[in-house]
């Protein structure tokens, strides 16, 4: 080796130690995409996050506040352009497969295996989790939509004797807290939220059948029916029950109002327990939780569930990866997944864990999720991001809150609206 070589060998030897020494008494770090901001689901969250740290890893959590997820994905996108992505997003359904269209994900199955995720996940989940036939994600839980939280003492207030069933029985539960002085359905007028309510009302007019010709797959006969035009006259219906201070109110703010009893009820998935938890109440007592009138024996789910990306080379260092294999296994743990759901409001993606530490919500969750799977009425929400791409779903979100935000619009023309809208976003 001459002098020149002998010097250059040396220099990258000295630039590589300090690295190498680093990244041996460094332990790695993940960082997080989520939008789990409101009081229960920051709770939720910061369980992973201490775990993750007992393992002696360093979390970077990038919360992007707004519910549904739209603007997370909006940071993510930009992100992921500029070469700059985080270890982990929270990303569902079929869009994790455009993800992976991009060659942007990793495969995590060293952790899958050795963990045995094929045996512990429902096979409908796992297949979601893999891109190309490799797990590049890690669900953590298993969301309900299709549900009315409901005050109890609101009710007794305004006379009413049961939870409502049907949507009649829903209708004139709203007359009468309406007449009590209370705000019948504490609802944020958010495109996210308003599709939410639509949702349930495909379910309730159109049953499950309907609901999958729709939303799964996206027949024109089913989206420009007779039976969704009398879906859009129901949610015309139901919006002269909304809170009318609602104009893009968060849902958590809306869930308050239930829960400090000035509202009797509101639609929303199962995350709506998470404040009803935070705030010291107790299912089955303080509140109720009923599938959606109309809707009993479908269940709609959405799994959240973390993406594994690749990252830039600057991050891409063993102990990096570490952290990101650490949370991925963890993630599927029973430790993690008692906890994190109890908070949450969901109940655990893993197959057999005892949920009689569960409350009367999640064990009806669970108990109900096993019967709709039988029954065939197991349906995947649409408005979470389960049963379309984003594109298909940022139509339907369009055309539901232009049809509530334009009260002269006309329910039997709302059902082509739809259907062109999204055909357009298929494209
Ligand atoms: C959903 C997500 C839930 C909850 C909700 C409200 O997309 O699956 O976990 O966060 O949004 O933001």
């Amino acid at each position: 080796m001459n002098v020149v070589n002998r010097l250059a060998a040396a220099i990258s030897l000295s630039m590589l130690v300090p690295m190498a020494a680093h990244s041996a008494d460094s332990k790695g770090t993940v960082e997080v995409v989520h939008w789990w901001t409101s009081g229960g689901e920051a709770k939720s969250v910061a369980v992973l996050k201490q775990i993750v740290e007992k393992d002696g890893y360093t979390w970077q959590d990038s919360a992007v506040a707004g519910g549904g997820g739209a603007a997370a994905m909006t940071v993510l996108k930009t992100r992921a352009i500029s070469g700059n992505p985080p270890s982990a997003a929270q990303i569902k359904g079929p869009d994790i497969q455009e993800w992976g269209k991009l060659d942007l994900l990793t495969n995590i199955d060293k952790v899958a295996i050795a963990n045995h995720w094929d045996s512990l996940l429902p096979k409908t989940v796992s297949d979601i989790m893999k891109y190309d036939g490799h797990y590049v994600a890690v669900p953590v839980n298993i969301h309900r939509i299709n549900w009315l939280w409901i005050n109890p003492e609101v009710f007794k207030k305004a006379g009413i004797a049961k939870a409502p069933t049907t949507l009649d029985e829903l209708y004139a539960a709203g007359d009468k807290l309406k007449a009590a002085g209370f705000v019948p359905i504490a609802h944020g007028g958010q495109p996210w939220q308003d599709t939410t309510v639509f949702e349930d009302l495909v379910l309730s007019v159109m049953g499950a059948e309907g609901f999958k010709k729709a939303f799964v797959d996206l027949d024109e006969k089913t989206l420009t029916s007779q039976k969704m035009t009398d879906v859009f006259v129901a949610l015309r219906k139901l919006q002269t029950y909304m809170d009318p201070d609602g104009a893009g109110q968060d849902w958590n703010l809306e869930a308050a109002k239930v829960i400090s009893g000035k509202a009797g009820m509101q639609i929303m998935g199962d995350w709506a327990k998470s404040e009803w938890t935070v705030a010291g109440k107790n299912a089955g007592t303080d509140y109720e939780c009923v599938p959606f009138p109309g809707s009993a024996g479908i269940y709609t789910y959405t799994i959240d569930s973390l993406v594994m990306f690749k990252l830039a080379s600057s991050k891409d260092t063993p102990a990096n990866n570490a952290a990101r294999d650490d949370l991925a296994k963890v993630a599927l743990e029973p430790e993690f997944q008692y906890v994190f759901n109890q908070n949450k409001g969901s109940i655990p993606v893993i197959k057999g864990l005892d949920m009689s530490k569960f409350d009367s919500c999640a064990q009806a969750s669970a108990k109900d999720f096993a019967e709709a799977e039988k029954a065939g009425t197991l349906e995947p929400s649409m408005a979470f991001n389960m049963s379309t791409s984003l594109a298909v779903q940022g139509a339907v979100f369009d055309v539901v809150t232009n049809f509530l935000s334009d009260k002269s619009a006309d329910p039997a023309k709302a059902g082509n609206r739809l259907y062109s809208a999204m055909k357009s976003a298929m494209q």
